[in-house]
């Protein structure tokens, strides 16, 4: 993907990744990669984004930060004569929390973007990542508030997707039990750290309005919140500068899809607990395909929800949560 960057610097179209046919049923989905899926689905609207790793996996912060801005120059010349299918999130170098906010400000107010999606921790270091000597930066330290503060100035939603270990964490990691990388472990493992990190340390605190969200029915934090919340309760005597308990940001600030999670049972067991309001329908596409999402709400969400809660889980909420009709 990123070696088609170069035929493609100029901005063609004026774009505005706002404007979509509100066809009033259908679902919407937040997808990782940006192939335009043959337009299955008549009614669908889709926000395309940057497959991971993207601009997380790349270490130099001025390189990260052009690429940047290159992946979203070609994302809305891609969209430009479709945006009534396809909205966009942008791509971020994190490095630089002053120059991501700037650009997320920039693809959002110039480019009509939806938001942006990170593909979890950013990378900064030597170009060689097959040594410890790269570091992860995560962001949920105070140097991030500049970054959440444009993030809440410009009510868009941060989506956190998953990415996977350099290679010298993934040896320690998963040398031992290479089936586990990627999906079945790894990804929840490490992303759920990141998603509890923005929570400790007091991230949604600072900005009570800040809204995240997590594919994969939450990356597993609401099916383990009894005990996250719990163990913290015993955190709280230490200093820890979280001012509330998980479930209350799993209530207001984190909201989650199900793609690639089509647990019945477990939907079940989320709405009871953080609400309807937080949860949206998704796939996981490429990796997961249409076809399936479909069937699961087609066949199996009816003997669970009413018609109106399944319409509001595949398009409602995300129409409201995007700012579709702003
Ligand atoms: C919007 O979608 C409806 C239903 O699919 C379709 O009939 C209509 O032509 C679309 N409008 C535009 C402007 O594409
Ligand atoms: C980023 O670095 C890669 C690898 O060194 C290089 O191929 C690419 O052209 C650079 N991109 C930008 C925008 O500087
Ligand atoms: C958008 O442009 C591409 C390339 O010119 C074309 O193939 C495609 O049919 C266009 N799509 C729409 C919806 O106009
Ligand atoms: C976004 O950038 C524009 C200038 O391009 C500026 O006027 C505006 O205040 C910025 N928005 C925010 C929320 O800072
Ligand atoms: C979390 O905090 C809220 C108050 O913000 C409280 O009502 C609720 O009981 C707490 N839940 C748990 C599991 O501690």
């Amino acid at each position: 993907m990123l070696s088609t960057l170069t035929s493609l610097s100029l901005l063609l179209f004026l774009v505005n990744a706002r404007v979509w046919n509100d066809t009033g049923d259908g679902s919407i989905v937040f997808e990782e990669a940006w192939t335009t899926p043959g337009l299955l689905f008549q009614s669908r609207f889709m926000v395309l984004s940057c497959a991971s790793p993207c601009v997380q996996g790349l270490t130099d912060p001025d390189n990260a930060t052009a690429t940047a801005t290159a992946i979203n120059d070609e994302l809305a010349n891609l969209i430009s004569n479709n945006t009534l299918r396809f909205g966009a999130f942008a791509a971020l170098a994190m490095q630089d929390p002053v120059a991501a906010a700037a650009e997320l400000n920039r693809t959002v107010t110039e480019l009509g973007f939806l938001g942006a999606l990170v593909n979890d921790y950013q990378e900064i270091g030597p170009s060689d990542n097959s040594k410890l000597q790269v570091t992860y930066l995560f962001y949920d330290q105070p140097e991030y508030d500049v970054f959440w503060q444009m993030v809440v100035d410009l009510d868009v939603p941060i989506y956190f997707h998953p990415r996977t270990n350099i290679p010298p964490v993934s040896t320690l990691m998963w040398s031992h039990s290479s089936f586990l990388r990627g999906p079945v472990q790894e990804f929840a493992v490490t992303l759920s750290s990141h998603i509890l990190g923005l929570c400790v340390n007091g991230v949604f605190d600072r900005f009570p309005g800040l809204k995240v969200i997590v594919g994969h029915l939450g990356e597993r934090v609401p099916s383990d919140i009894w005990r996250i919340n719990d163990q913290l309760q015993r955190q709280l005597a230490f200093g820890m500068p979280m001012q509330q308990n998980v479930t209350a940001y799993l209530q207001k600030n984190i909201f989650e899809t199900t793609s690639g999670n089509f647990a019945t049972d477990l939907l079940q067991f989320h709405i009871d607990q953080i609400g309807e309001s937080q949860i949206l329908y998704s796939v996981d596409y490429p990796y997961v395909t249409m076809e399936q999402g479909e069937a699961w709400l087609e066949n199996e969400l009816p003997a669970v929800l009413h018609k109106d809660a399944i319409l509001a889980l595949k398009r409602g909420r995300a129409i409201e949560l995007l700012g579709l009709n702003r």
